[in-house]
C-alpha cells in the first residue's frame, strides 16, 4: 500500500469507529487536527508526515473516559488496526508512542514525558488548538451544557489551584474553564506554527471575553 491509501484506510476506520462518538471528539475533532497537525507540519524540518497523519488520526480512537478510565484501549485498538494495514512496524510504534502521550490532562500535569517526538509536538500542538479559539469557545459551552453548568456566576471565582479529581467534580460555570484552562493553552505550545495560531486564537478568546462581560453587565464597549 502506498502512503496515500495507508491514510486513507485510516481515515475510513477512524469515521466508522467513531460513529455515535460525542460531540467534543467526534470525527470533525480529528479532522480539523489532522488538517492543522498537517498545516504546523510543513514548517517542520525532518518530520515524518505519515507518523503526523496516523498519529492525528488515531489519537482520540478510544477516549479513557469512556472505556472506564483504560488508558490501555486506543493504542491497542490502533496497533490492532495498523497491523491488519500492513503498516512498517516502526511506524506503527513511534504512532503508539504519540497515542498514549498525547493527553491534554496528562500533558498538562506531567513534568517529564516519557516519550517526546516532533511529530508528538505536531499534534499535541494541533489537539490544544481544537481547545482554543472560536472552535474551543463552541466546545466548551458544549461542554458545559452537556453537564448543565451556568455560563457563568460572578460569585464563583476561577480556582487556578485544583487539583485533577477536584477539577472534574467542580461544577463551575463554563467562563471559569477560561481562566484554569483555555487561556493557559497559548504558553504550552511546542511549534513556531503552533504558537503563531495559538496567539491569534488567544486574542480572539480575551476578545470574546471582554463583549462578553460587556453585556453581561449592560456597558457597551467604546469601539471607534
Ligand atoms: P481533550 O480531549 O483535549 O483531552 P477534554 O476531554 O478534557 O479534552 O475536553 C474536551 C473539550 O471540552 C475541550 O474543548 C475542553 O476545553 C472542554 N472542556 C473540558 N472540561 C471542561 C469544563 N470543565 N468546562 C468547559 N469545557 C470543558
Ligand atoms: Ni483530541
Amino acid at each position: 500500500m502506498t502512503n496515500t491509501e495507508i491514510v486513507e484506510e485510516t481515515i475510513a476506520f477512524v469515521k466508522e469507529t467513531l460513529q455515535g462518538a460525542e460531540g467534543g471528539h467526534d470525527w470533525f475533532h480529528i479532522q480539523r487536527v489532522f488538517k492543522t497537525s498537517l498545516l504546523i507540519a510543513k514548517d517542520e524540518k525532518n518530520i515524518n508526515i505519515l507518523v503526523v497523519s496516523l498519529g492525528a488520526l488515531l489519537h482520540d480512537i478510544a477516549d479513557a473516559k469512556f472505556h472506564n478510565g483504560d488508558e490501555t484501549v486506543g493504542p491497542k485498538l490502533a496497533h490492532t488496526f495498523l497491523t491488519s494495514i500492513q503498516v512498517n512496524a516502526d511506524v506503527i510504534a513511534q504512532v503508539i508512542q504519540i497515542i498514549e502521550n498525547i493527553s491534554f490532562k496528562k500533558s498538562l500535569e506531567k513534568t517529564t514525558p516519557n516519550f517526546n517526538s516532533i511529530e508528538l509536538q505536531v499534534i499535541q500542538d494541533a489537539d490544544r488548538l481544537d481547545a482554543i479559539g472560536a472552535i474551543g469557545i463552541a466546545r466548551a459551552f458544549n461542554y458545559g451544557g452537556f453537564k448543565n453548568r451556568a455560563l457563568y456566576d460572578p460569585n464563583i471565582a476561577p480556582n487556578l489551584k485544583m487539583t485533577k479529581e477536584e477539577y472534574k467534580k467542580s461544577s463551575a460555570p463554563t467562563i471559569n474553564h477560561f481562566y484554569e484552562k483555555l487561556l493557559l493553552l497559548k504558553d504550552k505550545m511546542n511549534t513556531k506554527t503552533g504558537k503563531k495560531l495559538a496567539a491569534e486564537r488567544h486574542q480572539f478568546m480575551m476578545n470574546y471575553l471582554e463583549q462578553f462581560y460587556s453585556e453581561w453587565n449592560g456597558t457597551p464597549l467604546e469601539r471607534n
